[in-house]
């Protein structure tokens, strides 16, 4: 029979994300008071860390969100970042690339300080080199799928980190099951 790869074992279980998801957000809280803050999510990956992470914090803030496919910005922002303090908000830093072709992007709308907050740091297959302020956990050196991250542009709705292996698909739907 044909066999699906996918995960077997929560690396990140929805308990652990929830805690370290709060802490990140009070630190940036204290972190950005006095300050605009402007949250960009990276699209697709992104979305539900930046919808726990964006709860999680405590002041008032300005969202817009850029999508990103193969290292390459293929969305157009919608607000203006001028002067803002803004905060890229991203599933996974692997190669750095992505990372770096934000930040160079972004430096160019004259925001008045520009960082960035990762879910998942892979340093493992670091190509660019790339700054992160915030980091949820650091991965394993293993392809990870869940609470945004695809396979092919599954399991994305996952409510944890996993790591992808062989599983049937009878295991498969067992995975989604209550
Ligand atoms: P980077 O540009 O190599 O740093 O990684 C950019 C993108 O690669 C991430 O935003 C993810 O979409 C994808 N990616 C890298 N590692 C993984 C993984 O382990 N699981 C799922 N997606 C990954
Ligand atoms: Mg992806």
């Amino acid at each position: 029979m044909e066999q699906d790869r996918i995960f077997v074992k929560p690396v990140f279980t929805q308990e652990e994300i929830k805690r370290r998801v709060t802490e990140l957000g009070a630190q940036i809280s204290s972190d950005y008071r006095e300050k605009n803050l402007f949250l960009i999510g990276i699209l697709k990956g992104a979305y539900p860390f930046f919808a726990d992470l964006s709860r999680a914090i405590s002041l008032p803030l300005q969202v817009d969100f850029l999508m990103v496919s193969g290292h390459r910005i293929v969305s157009e922002m919608t607000q203006n970042i001028a002067g803002q303090d803004v905060l890229i908000v991203e599933d996974i830093v692997d190669s750095g690339q992505t990372s770096a072709a934000l930040k160079k992007e972004l430096q160019t709308h004259n925001p008045k300080s520009l960082r960035l907050c990762t879910l998942l740091d892979k340093p493992h297959r670091r190509r660019e080199k790339v700054s992160i302020d915030y980091t949820g956990f650091t991965a394993p050196n293993k392809y990870v799928v869940g609470y945004g991250l695809d396979y092919k542009d599954k399991y994305r709705n996952l409510p944890y980190v996993a790591v992808l292996d062989q599983i049937s698909e009878e295991e498969e739907t067992l995975l989604y099951a209550p």
